[in-house]
Parts: C-alpha cells; sequence; structure tokens
C-alpha cells in the first residue's frame, strides 16, 4: 500500500488534529503517502482531498477541531454516494482509508470497504465516549475537563446565591460525559439515560439535603436522559427553589485538547497506519487497560461502551 486517504467524519471532538498529524506522520516514517479528505465522507464523494506532508500537520496538535473539516454525509448513505466515493478512491490512486470519528461513521465506512473491498481502519473520534472496543474515544476527556470547569465556576455562584442549578450536557444517549463530569465535579446528582431518576426521588434527594442545610445543590444532566429545561421547571414548581438551568452545549465539543487526548490521538494514529500497512482491515483502533489494541468495526458498531454504574453509585454516596 503506497497511499492512503484519511479523514474525520461526524460531530468534530478535540484531538481529531492529533490523531490526523500521527497518521500523517507516521505515513510518511514508512515511507508511505497521505491525502487528506475535506469534510468527511462528502470530500471524497466530491473529489476534494490534498495531499498531506511533513508541514500539513505542523503546529496542529493543539488545536481543537479537524483541520480536514468534518460533515455527517447523507449522500454516503447512498449506493450512488458510495460509487462516487469509489471513483475517487480510484482516481486519487488511494489503496486505503483511515476514518476518525464515531459509530455512525465507523458504519458507513464497514459497508464501504465491503462492497468495494477497500481496507479500512477506524479510530474513534466521539466526545460521547459510547464506542465499544475502546475504554476512551478522542476529546472526550476534553470535554469532561471543559464540564468540570463550567461546574467549578457555576458553584461559585451556586453558593453565593443558594440556589440550585442545573448544568445540562452532552452526549446524545450516552451519559458518560455526565457521569464523568459530575464525579469530578462533585455534582449532588447526575441524570443519565442509562440509570433513569424520577423527578420525584430527585426532588426527594434535594429536600433531604436541604433540610440538613445545604442550600445549593448542583445537578448534571445529560441531553440523553432529559431536557435540563424541563427538569428545571419541575424541581422549582415542586419545591420552590430558586432553580436556573445552563446549557454548556457545543462549548464541550472544542478548545485545546488535554494531554491525555493528545496522547491518545497520536497513538491510536500511528497504531491506525501500522494496522494498515500490516495489510488489516475492517478494524477499529482503541486502547483498553492503558494497550492499543484493534477491534473489528462489526463489533464496535454493534455494541455499545457500556457505563459503569459503580461509579453512578461513588457518585451518589459522595454527594451525600
Ligand atoms: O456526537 C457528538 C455530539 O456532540 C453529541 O454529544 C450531540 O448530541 C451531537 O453531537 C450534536 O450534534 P450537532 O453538532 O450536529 O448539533
Amino acid at each position: 500500500m503506497q497511499r492512503l486517504g484519511v479523514l474525520t467524519s461526524g460531530g468534530d471532538s478535540s484531538g481529531m488534529n492529533a490523531a490526523i498529524r500521527a497518521v500523517v506522520r507516521k505515513a510518511i516514517y514508512h515511507g508511505r503517502e497521505v491525502m487528506g479528505i475535506m469534510r468527511g465522507y462528502n470530500g471524497l464523494i466530491e473529489g476534494d482531498l490534498q495531499p498531506m506532508n511533513l508541514g500539513s500537520v505542523a503546529d496542529i496538535i493543539h488545536r481543537g477541531g479537524t483541520i480536514l473539516h468534518t460533515a455527517r454525509s447523507e449522500l454516503f448513505k447512498t449506493p450512488e454516494g458510495r460509487a462516487k466515493a469509489f471513483a475517487s478512491m480510484q482516481r486519487f490512486g488511494l489503496q486505503g482509508l483511515i476514518v476518525i470519528g464515531g459509530d455512525g461513521s465507523f458504519r458507513g465506512a464497514l459497508q464501504f470497504s465491503q462492497e468495494y473491498n477497500i481496507p479500512v481502519i477506524g479510530i474513534p473520534g466521539t466526545i460521547d465516549n459510547d464506542i465499544f472496543g475502546t475504554d476512551y474515544s478522542i476529546g472526550f476527556d476534553t470535554a469532561v475537563n471543559t464540564v468540570v470547569d463550567a461546574i467549578n465556576k457555576i458553584r461559585d455562584t451556586a453558593t453565593s446565591h443558594e440556589r440550585t442549578f442545573i448544568i445540562e450536557v452532552m452526549g446524545r444517549d450516552s451519559g458518560w460525559i455526565a457521569l464523568t463530569a459530575g464525579l469530578a465535579g462533585g455534582a449532588e446528582t447526575i441524570l443519565i439515560p442509562e440509570k433513569p431518576l424520577s423527578i420525584d426521588e430527585l426532588c426527594d434527594k434535594l429536600m433531604r439535603g436541604y433540610k440538613r442545610g445545604k442550600l445549593h445543590s448542583i445537578i448534571i444532566v445529560a441531553e440523553g436522559a432529559a431536557s435540563g429545561l424541563e427538569v428545571g421547571r419541575q424541581i422549582k414548581e415542586k419545591t420552590g427553589f430558586d432553580t436556573k438551568v445552563t446549557i454548556l452545549g457545543h462549548l464541550q465539543r472544542g478548545g485545546t485538547p488535554t494531554a491525555f487526548d493528545r496522547n491518545l490521538a497520536s497513538r491510536l494514529g500511528a497504531a491506525a497506519v501500522d494496522l494498515l500497512l500490516a495489510g488489516e482491515s475492517g478494524k477499529m483502533v482503541g486502547v483498553i487497560s492503558g494497550r492499543v489494541v484493534a477491534t473489528d468495526l462489526q463489533q464496535a458498531v454493534q455494541k455499545n461502551q457500556l457505563i459503569d454504574l459503580d461509579m453512578y453509585t461513588l457518585a451518589d454516596i459522595l454527594s451525600i
């Protein structure tokens, strides 16, 4: 394999640039060529590719977002879109593809690989941390640190005004960001889709704290569990507490990647190149218990990384 392509797809996450850098530099180290594909699969369909060299990935290790830009391609879900993408692969002489993204992007990669017999390797990049086959996906740690920073700041004002604060965080159907940031931020309650809690139970807990003299509370709501605004409205109605809601939204997706995400991205980017050059295909690289491992993409898209319920119980015990 002499020339490979790399693209980022789906929601961006901090550390994707570090992964692109690792892919490009490891491939060049092995004497191979890399083409950067713009805007995910859309760029492949449209033939929007650019040759990458050592300099193309200089000064990006610390930058959030993705220099290749990203998209959720609807066209790539169609046979016509994938046929055009294959035509571009041939036109640009690409013999393998590295896809940095989440499970939706991997589903597309797998189908493309099977239809056209193209070697494909996936690198998990999503703040949601919901990918099977890796303990962490690129961008999750940065997002968690952003949320913890927000909790710290909100805690100051929550204490001063003796208020109840709801902080809604991202994660789609996953509670990983809410749970990890909630435990680190000392949140009183964490609502996650994997462990439903009724508003009555939540209000009972708040009231118990209030009776013990707790005058402010922070509640983290994963977007997949409930609407932060709605939870805030109901708490206010049932308890009468002065309640405010903050929705963190897309600021969780940007910012300079943490050292953890940069190192994860660098290791996974390099490992993806090694796998492709070793003749592997249909795999995703991940980190399990600190070691880089490869998992079948088929498995990665079929299963979800399960939430750590022990962590949830601990967060509950410590927030009493
Ligand atoms: O998958 C990453 C993610 O940030 C989710 O947490 C969130 O639900 C979704 O993307 C938001 O997507 P968009 O940027 O298209 O609004």
